[in-house]
């Protein structure tokens, strides 16, 4: 897609992805900070972009106007510098960002028992998809379609109850362990 090519493990963006409300963006800014990356939010830059939250562009534009932004917004991010990538739940289904993050990123899976992530998305009323709905009903149909995708992640870690603190630390685990398996050859 960028015509670069597929770039060394150890140099790529660290893409988190899963389902809204596992905790992506706030784990994703503390594992930025421990790592010492630059971090974005998929979600925050498409709002920055459109200047409009995402609420109002699912009601004003339609989902398919974000999904096309958020797929433009995924791009550039992809093709930046090196960094911690926090993209929304249903970024990585777009066939193009796909191929991005599999060329650009390591993309971790962060996965989570769905009660615990319908609890944790009651407490805010942000996410179009689940507006008048029950979230568990709503959550267990989106599982359903994506986790086959989220499957696809180079990396899986489980994140279900545990303070974010823990979940960054599984996540340096995991990377460690990925990134000692692709070691870089020397001079790259
Ligand atoms: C969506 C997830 C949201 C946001 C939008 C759609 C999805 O991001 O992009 O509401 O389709 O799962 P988070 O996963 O950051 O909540």
């Amino acid at each position: 897609m960028t015509g670069d090519g597929p770039i060394p493990v150890h140099r790529r963006t660290i893409a988190l992805v899963g389902l809204m409300g596992v905790g992506k963006s706030t784990v994703g800014r503390r594992l930025a900070r421990r790592l010492e990356l630059p971090f974005a939010d998929g979600d925050t830059e498409i709002e920055a972009a459109a200047a409009m939250t995402v609420s109002d562009i699912f009601a004003k534009l339609g989902e398919s106007e974000f999904r096309a932004g958020e797929a433009r917004v995924m791009k550039r991010l992809l093709e930046g510098p090196r960094m911690v990538l926090a993209t929304g739940g249903g970024a990585i289904l777009n066939p193009e960002t796909r191929a991005a993050l599999k060329e650009r990123a390591v993309t971790v899976w962060m996965r989570a028992d769905l009660q615990t992530v319908a609890g944790r998305v009651q407490r805010r009323d942000t996410r179009p998809l689940l507006r008048g709905r029950d979230p568990l009903t709503a959550l267990r149909a989106m599982a359903e379609v994506r986790y086959p995708v989220y499957e696809t992640a180079d990396l899986t870690v489980d994140v279900a109850g545990g303070a974010h603190a823990q979940a960054v630390e599984a996540i340096v685990e995991a990377l460690e362990a990925h990134f000692a398996a692709h070691a870089p050859e020397v001079g790259t």
